[in-house]
């Protein structure tokens, strides 16, 4: 397995571009299953997460093109069936179902396996496929879904514990977009990623209205067209090197290709924490630099328009060296702190209790050979890294690049000492 080698001190400069959303290229892709035209979607990032949707719908049937960022696909004769292989090592695989259905009129989907950010349960994807006709039977691990009787669009309420469920959201928006009459889903999840999904569908011929709120209308209709179709900015990435141009920059960096309007939790943030952030080029580029005074902050996530959940790890690396006490609590997954004990071993000083970390900014981390464990936690990591004393070794490089494309060369675009080898663990 790979790893990345981080040459602290490193200070970055110049500007890189972000890449189209893995988020809202994952539940794009699987939606492209409801239509037997052919469908292409632009910006699609060449990370592990979409080659996995991209296997797991050749093997239902589809025939698949990809060349750089476009992705062609055509899903003419598909079988109901994904691959449990496939789909054990990407839970947003689970988004297949509700094209699956809606298509086929079943489906049989393994139970996604739970990751360390926290156990990730399904029911609201089953509450909500069930409520407009799906029957569901969990056997071995497997999820048959069928709907004998078609699907018929009703109300349904898809709110959790801990709030909206966004690819939930998003598997009920896809089967509803072929269903009898009109679903309307309440406590939707509003995230761009949605908005995105729902943007394609309407591109298809579907009819989805209120995308972006808690509230979203979806008029079913007989069948969908192809259509062509650019992914959104991954606002996730941007954050991610919004934070590296605030810690580890000395006049700061440029980041293109961005949606300023996806940004602003972490707009607020990095101001408030007394960063300077400018956007030019419409919005779609940002100019980050370090504040001659930064000070800590308090953070907590909570579902869109808030904090994202995706973001805190960056945030918490970036507190790390920041003067003062600083409060994450992550009330989406509150497990969600693997990064911090990584970021102990570097010099941090962090205390985690009850979702929540306390940091209390140090002069300055060190050097030490870190474990790789979630996405954003890795990408963490490499933030922390950037700006240690010494070298560190970030292992099971493969969990940033789930999600992260190209990570080391836009580092390395940037100035940081960065280099990818082959990893012992
Ligand atoms: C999406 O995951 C993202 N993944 C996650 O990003 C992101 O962290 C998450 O939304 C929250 O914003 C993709 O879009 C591919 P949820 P999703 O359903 O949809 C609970 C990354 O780093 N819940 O919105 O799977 C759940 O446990 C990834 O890019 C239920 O209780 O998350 C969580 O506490 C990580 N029952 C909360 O809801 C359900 O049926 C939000 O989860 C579903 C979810």
């Amino acid at each position: 397995m790979d790893k990345l080698i981080v040459h602290g001190g490193s200070t970055l400069a110049g500007s890189i571009n972000i890449s189209g959303s893995k988020n809202a290229s994952l539940p794009i892709l699987a939606a492209a299953l409801l239509t037997d035209q052919q469908v292409i979607i632009e910006r699609v990032p060449d990370v592990s997460d979409t080659n996995y949707m991209l296997q797991i719908l050749s093997a239902l049937g589809c025939e698949v093109e990809r060349y750089s960022g476009t992705v062609k696909i055509t899903a003419a004769k598909i079988i109901p069936d994904a691959p449990y292989e496939l789909v054990r090592k990407m839970r947003a695989s689970i988004c297949v179902m509700g094209p699956l259905v809606a298509r086929l009129g079943r489906a049989t989907v393994s139970i996604p396996g739970g990751c360390v950010i926290g156990d990730r349960p399904i029911d609201l994807h089953l509450k909500g496929l069930s409520a407009i006709g799906a029957e569901i039977d969990n056997q071995s691990g497997n999820m048959n879904i069928e709907a004998p009787k078609g699907l018929t669009g009703c109300e349904v309420d898809l709110r959790g514990k801990h709030g909206p469920t966004v690819l939930g959201t998003d598997n009920l928006m896809m089967a509803a977009v072929l269903a009898e009459g009109t679903t309307i889903i309440e406590s939707a999840a509003c995230e761009p990623e949605v908005v995105d999904l729902a943007d394609f569908l309407n591109s298809m011929g579907a009819k989805i209205e209120g995308a972006g709120t808690r509230r979203i209308t979806i008029e079913g209709v007989r069948s969908l067209g192809g259509t062509r179709h650019t992914v959104i900015p991954d606002r996730i990435e941007a954050g991610t090197f919004m934070v590296a141009g605030a810690m580890a920059s000395h006049d700061g960096i440029t980041i293109h290709r961005v949606r300023k309007d996806h940004l602003s939790p972490a707009i607020e943030k990095l101001e408030e924490g007394g960063h300077l952030v400018e956007f030019f080029n419409d919005g779609k580029s940002v100019r980050v630099t370090p504040g001659e005074a930064p000070q800590g902050c308090n953070i907590t996530t909570t579902p869109h328009p808030g904090f994202p959940t995706d973001m805190q790890a960056q945030f918490t690396a970036m507190f790390a060296t920041t003067p003062g006490i600083s409060v994450v609590e992550d009330t989406i997954f509150p497990h969600r702190f693997m990064h911090c004990a990584e970021l102990v071993r570097m010099g941090a000083n962090i205390k985690t209790d009850h979702g929540t970390a306390i940091i209390s900014g140090v002069e300055q981390l060190s050097a030490a050979p870190v474990m790789a464990s979630d996405l954003r936690a890795s990408a963490a990591l490499v933030l922390a890294a950037l700006k240690a004393k010494g070298t560190t070794e970030i292992n099971r490089l493969y969990h940033i690049d789930r999600g992260y494309e190209h990570i080391d060369e836009k580092l390395l675009l940037l100035g940081a000492k960065v280099e990818r080898a082959q990893g012992s663990i």
